[in-house]
């Protein structure tokens, strides 16, 4: 009997290394149980490591081991593509544009957080478009613009631009920006003829203020499916796609590649400008920027000639199911109530995730600290890879010391 439980275990002993071994062969050695966690593939998504002030890549963090990237969106690109179809739309503005006939556009401007590139390339892409740029995304810092609609020149001018915190501190807050609409309606009253936001978010909290100035164009960015429905609706002028689905799928492409082993520009290319080995790629367009080591999807303006097109659900069909081996991948998000990641973001992950053979843990945090992330970071060995969205950009070394050891 005991004869036979010893030969039994050892005959278990060989089988699990035998497989071990096979495993290891087959996704290129990156099991959990022989890489150490500063060794892991590491993405940080949506939100790039630099710095708050002047927008500097955090080279640390992005050279924390060979298998760190960022993936986002061509943040600048985004900015012009806002700024044009906003003075795009205004040119074609022949009649009641100017509401109180002074002469002026005056606009209203949500800006979200002063210290994220993406809100920082969007108030400088609207101010470019609209004249207004003074060389700073400073929010009190302007000056007067000019667009001729029709022959006519008109002056441009941002009434009042806020970065719109939450009481809690949290940063792309849309309640904040429905007071701020609330209060900016009763202090400039007709001299507000456009509202522009750096996110479908506060944009769509601005429509919620009682006193919103009825037909007054108002614009957003995210193409968040609530966005796209307002704009069918008429109640959204327009916003942009950052094309979330090729960022969702471009986060857990690239870990894949990175947890099969694939190294170097591959890691950037494999399932995304090339097909895979399980035959997946993403449909839509990605640029990489080598210096950053940051791969961008890119930008679409939406409004109410293509809205359609943009409806929720409109999956990518390049990203199919495959055998792909099972990995774990540790995912935070930074707050668990921003629109576009909730909303948009997350549920993209989601369906694609098991695509991709991902079995993802997501860690949601409260948009105020990074611990409401990392106080929750049980079991680290347990994870192949790691999808970070901080909370504050200059924050990556809080995530990335819990990986040392
Ligand atoms: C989105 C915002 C979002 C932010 C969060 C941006 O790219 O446009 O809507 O709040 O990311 O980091
Ligand atoms: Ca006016």
């Amino acid at each position: 009997m005991k004869k036979s439980i010893k030969l039994l275990l050892s005959a278990l002993l060989i089988a699990s290394f035998v497989l071990g071994v096979s495993c290891s062969k087959k996704d290129g050695g990156a099991t959990s149980a022989k890489v150490e966690n500063k060794n892991k593939p590491v993405v940080f998504y949506n939100r790039q490591p630099s710095d708050p002030t002047s927008g500097k890549i955090d080279t640390a963090a992005m050279s924390w081991n060979d298998s760190t990237y960022y993936v986002g969106f061509d943040a600048k690109g985004g900015g012009t593509v806002q700024g044009e179809m906003i003075a795009e739309y205004l040119k074609t503005q022949t009649k009641n544009i100017d509401r109180n006939n002074d002469g002026i556009i005056g606009y209203v401007l949500c800006i979200g957080d002063v210290g994220h590139n993406d809100s920082n390339a969007r108030t400088e892409g609207i101010r470019r478009a609209l004249g207004t740029w003074n060389g700073t995304t400073d929010p009190t810092n302007t000056k007067i613009g000019s667009i001729v609609i029709e022959g006519k020149t008109y002056k441009v001018k941002e009434l009042e631009g806020k970065a719109m915190t939450g009481n809690d501190g949290s940063t792309w807050n849309a309640n904040a920006a429905t007071d701020a609409m609330s209060g900016w309606a009763t202090k400039f009253g007709k001299q507000i003829d456009l509202v522009v936001s750096n996110n479908d978010g506060m944009a769509m909290g601005c429509l919620q203020a009682s006193n919103y100035p009825q037909g007054v164009p108002i614009f957003g960015y995210d193409a968040n499916a609530d966005a796209i429905e307002a704009i069918g609706q008429g109640k959204l002028t327009g916003t942009v796609s950052q094309n979330v689905d090729a960022q969702a799928t471009a986060t857990l492409q690239v870990l894949r590649n990175l947890m099969d082993g694939i190294s170097g520009k591959e890691a950037v290319e494999k399932g995304i400008t090339t097909p895979d080995k399980y035959g997946n790629k993403i449909s839509a367009p990605t640029v990489y920027k080598e210096d950053e080591k940051a791969l961008l999807a890119l930008n679409a303006a939406v409004t109410a000639k293509n809205w359609q097109e943009y409806k929720a659900g409109n999956r990518d069909k390049g990203v199919k199911q495959t055998d792909a081996p099972k990995k774990k991948v540790l995912l935070t998000v930074y707050n668990s109530s921003d629109n576009f990641l909730s909303s948009s973001y997350v549920p993209a992950l989601e369906y694609y995730a098991p695509l991709l053979g991902i079995d993802l843990n997501i860690v949601q945090g409260d948009g105020q600290n990074e611990n409401s992330c990392t106080d929750r970071f049980d079991n680290l060995n347990a994870y192949d890879a790691y999808a970070i969205n901080m909370v504050k950009t200059n924050s990556a070394a809080d995530y990335l010391n819990k990986l040392k050891y």
